[in-house]
């Protein structure tokens, strides 16, 4: 017993010295030598390496490799490890000897890199695509499953050209098994981003000991939409445009922007039916003088271009208009009334004849867009300028012209378009009703010479101070959509003017949701989403967004233009799904007020409604097999448990024997018989439907009955068999068997003697 006791000290001590073993020199003269000096090997491939222990002729004692994986063979004191296939995620291997003479031990690592390339690589952009043109976003590249990661770069690209190349941040550097990371890079999004692929490409640089070119996988590519506000394609033309009548004019106002924009023209302060990117008038009359505005918006923002358009009497020498007339102030004919008339009535009468006779062919106005009309005629009727009267009626003489005075006297002709003109800053206005704002506007360049200058507006104070006007208002409470600063210059007695434009707003009061024909709604038919957004200005800067839970389903504009608050109904159509059911729905007022407007636009949520949706029953229970076959005794269950909306109701029907009338959606039975064998029917219904569920149920007799009857039936068949051999045995010996017959016939009555005998 003590023996064994010593053996097993000794036992646990040698143990102990060997799991401490590698206490050995790495710094020893004569090092074992790893062939390749380190190691790089995907992880599931073979590899190998050979340790040349020591010099050759050295005296070793013990040597070898330590590592968990792989097989050794040795050759005098060369070793080969050999894996063939790398299924550890091991970063270094160790080769030992012990020196025969010194008993010393020596040691080398070899350092390996276990390398998987990445499973997987995504790219996102966050917050989401489309981006809006200058906002910043966030590309995402999330790399799965890779190792070693600190030998991962991922590089972001731009269409082909690299954006950044970065590294892993972890802290955990240095783990040798695969991890997933991802990878972001900011950016601020241009226009010029519209269309452009980005994406991101993961790659594992290992060094030269790995076969070139490094694992890399790269990620799906995205195509970035930009929104961005329109901005003017066509060139700009000149300022004004001088034009000879008769000769035809094109104005071109292609815009650029995402999404594609649209157009509005309006010429004299009226808005032309036109939404064409290009204006056409075939043949130009004095008529048509004047200043075109064309507004080019989309979602994103808007532009206006204006283009002012000189119409040169054809009977004139090169001279320009204004020169020739009276009243050096006027540049514009039609602008002008008792001047222009003047004028015209001066230069001869041949010129009036001409331009009734010019008139006619310049009615006509072709937009690329809409078909030619005589709608412009109409429209340029109503305004109060002097020419505009003489092209509706073209036989009439200028004599006319001279009616509209009025007009002059109450509106100061001045001229937009003067080279100096006054300066607003901002450039454009936007203020809540209700709120405070003010405006400078800088009337000319300093050292102009003007005495007479000042802002029109019906509401708000001035303040002077040199040739600078500044427009302050405590509260803002009229619905204008213009300023206007003028002045006269003291030397010419040119009018020059221009005009800050203003948007008043006012967020929605209330923004009501509501589902029309009425909700419960009913699965498949058609409802109206119905957003009433009350009060709110100016109607044309609101976006309503219809929600589902937190999907978007549309967002909806309105073609009114107003600029004082009303109320809108927005309406969208939707088909019921039974997935609505328990789903909120709801609508959102945004005021999109430009990059001039409030750093978070105004928006309003309605109150959410949750969709309740009816739908007929549907069965939910697993189908089960039919029939349901089952032992004599066993409990039968039956369910029939289905989902509806309003909850559905359940009637059974039972074959002959009916158990007690059930209305659950499980049927049970403990122990069945015989007599519960048949058809089960179960009936669900709500007010939307029914639907009947068949069970077909048969009944097997038990087991241990049925061996306790085969047995039975065995045991009486070896009676019968029995006994019908005896019977067959007596009647062949019939005269042989005496000895068996008496022996029976001492045991029986003596009435059988006499028979026998
Ligand atoms: C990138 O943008 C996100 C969101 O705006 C921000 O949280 C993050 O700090 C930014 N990262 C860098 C490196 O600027
Ligand atoms: C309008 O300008 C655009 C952009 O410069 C040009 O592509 C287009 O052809 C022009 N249209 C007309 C009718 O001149
Ligand atoms: C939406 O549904 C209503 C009622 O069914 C119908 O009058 C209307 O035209 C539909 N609107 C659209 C845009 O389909
Ligand atoms: C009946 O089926 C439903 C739906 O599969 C299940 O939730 C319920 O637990 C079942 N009832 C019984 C008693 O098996």
């Amino acid at each position: 017993m003590f023996f064994h006791l010593i053996l097993l000290v000794i036992s646990v001590m040698t143990f102990l010295a060997s799991s401490h073993e590698p206490t050995c020199d790495q710094n020893c003269a004569d090092k074992p030598q790893f062939t390749p000096s380190r190691l790089v090997v995907q992880f599931g491939k073979p590899t190998s390496a050979l340790c040349s222990v020591c010099q050759p002729g050295c005296n070793v004692t013990t040597f070898g490799i330590e590592s968990p994986v792989g097989s050794l063979a040795k050759n005098g004191t060369e070793i080969t490890w050999r894996v063939k296939k790398m299924t550890e995620w091991i970063n270094s291997l160790s080769c030992y000897y012990t020196n025969g003479t010194t008993d010393e031990q020596c040691c080398s690592d070899l350092p390996i890199t276990v390398y998987k390339p990445p499973e997987n690589v995504s790219f996102s952009v966050h917050p989401d695509v489309p981006m809006s043109e200058g906002q910043q976003y966030t590309l995402q590249c999330e790399v799965r499953d890779v190792a070693p990661v600190k030998n991962l770069r991922v590089t972001f690209y731009r269409g082909q050209t690299a954006l950044g190349e970065l590294k892993s941040s972890k802290i955990k550097k240095d783990e040798p098994k695969p991890v997933s990371e991802v990878f972001t890079l900011n950016i601020t999004s241009t226009k010029e981003d519209d269309g452009v692929q980005f994406w991101c490409e993961a790659k594992l640089e290992l060094g030269a000991e790995v076969p070139q070119p490094p694992p890399v996988v790269e990620s799906e590519k995205l195509t970035a939409a930009v929104h961005y506000k329109p901005q003017l394609e066509a060139s700009v033309p000149p300022d004004p445009i001088i034009i000879t009548e008769g000769n035809p004019l094109t104005l071109n106002c292609s815009s650029v922007g995402n999404p594609s924009p649209s157009y509005t023209w309006r010429t004299s302060g009226i808005t032309s039916p036109s939404s064409g990117i290009v204006f056409i008038i075939k043949s130009i009359t004095h008529a048509d003088e004047g200043s075109y505005t064309c507004s080019v918006s989309n979602e994103k923002g808007s532009i206006t271009v204006e283009f002012n358009v000189t119409v040169q009497d054809l009977a004139l020498p090169s001279t320009t208009l204004p020169t020739t007339t009276s009243t050096p102030s006027t540049t514009m004919i039609t602008t002008t009334s008792t001047p222009s008339t003047t004028m015209i009535t001066t230069t001869s009468t041949p010129s009036t004849t001409m331009i009734t006779t010019t008139s006619t062919p310049s009615t006509t106005m072709i937009t690329t867009t809409s078909t030619p009309s005589t709608t412009m005629i109409t429209t340029t009727s109503t305004p109060p300028t002097t020419m505009i009267t003489t092209t509706s009626t073209p036989t009439t003489t200028k004599t006319t012209t001279t009616t509209t005075t009025t007009t002059t006297t109450t509106t100061p002709n001045r001229d937009q378009n003067c080279a100096d003109k006054p300066r607003f800053t901002p450039s454009r206005l936007v203020v809540q009703f209700g709120k405070p704002t003010s405006a400078l506007c800088s009337v000319c360049q300093p050292g102009c010479n003007v005495s007479l200058f000042d802002i029109e507006s019906p509401i708000g104070a001035l303040t002077k101070n040199g040739t600078e006007v500044t427009w302050t208002v405590n509260e803002m409470t009229e619905w204008i959509n213009s300023l206007s600063c003028y002045y006269t210059n003291d030397t010419t007695g040119v009018q020059c003017c221009s005009d800050l434009n203003i948007t008043v707003y006012k967020p929605p009061a209330n923004v009501s949701f509501s589902v029309h024909p009425d909700v419960p709604m009913s699965e498949g038919q058609q409802y109206t989403l119905q957003c009433e957004v009350r009060d709110v200005a100016p109607v044309e800067n609101l976006r309503v967004t219809f929600y589902r839970g937190q999907t978007a389903l549309v967002e909806l504009k309105t073609e009114k233009d107003e600029p004082k608050p009303v109320s809108e109904v927005f309406t969208w159509n939707i088909t019921s799904t039974k997935e609505d059911d328990g789903v909120q729905f709801w609508c959102e007022a945004k005021l999109e007020l430009g990059a001039e407007g409030p750093q978070t636009p105004p928006v309003v949520e309605s109150e959410k409604l949750t969709a309740a949706v009816l739908y007929k029953p549907q069965r939910e229970a697993s189908v089960p097999p039919d029939p349901i076959i089952l032992t004599k005794g066993n409990p039968l269950t039956l369910n029939c448990s289905s989902v509806g909306n309003p909850p559905p109701s359940y009637a059974w029907t039972f074959p002959s024997r009916t158990t007690s009338p059930s209305s659950g959606s499980v049927f049970f039975i403990n122990s069945i018989t015989h007599e519960d064998e048949g058809s089960y029917t179960c009936y669900v219904s709500n007010e939307k439907g029914s639907i009947t569920v068949e069970f077909d149920v048969k009944v097997k007799a038990d087991n241990l009955a049925l061996i306790i009857g085969l047995v039975v039936a065995a045991v009486l068949l070896a009676v019968i068999v029995g006994v019908a051999v005896f019977i067959s045995y007596h009647k062949y010996y019939k005269e042989g068997a005496y000895n068996l017959w008496d022996r029976i016939r001492l045991h029986t009555t003596h009435s059988s003697i006499p028979t026998a005998e």
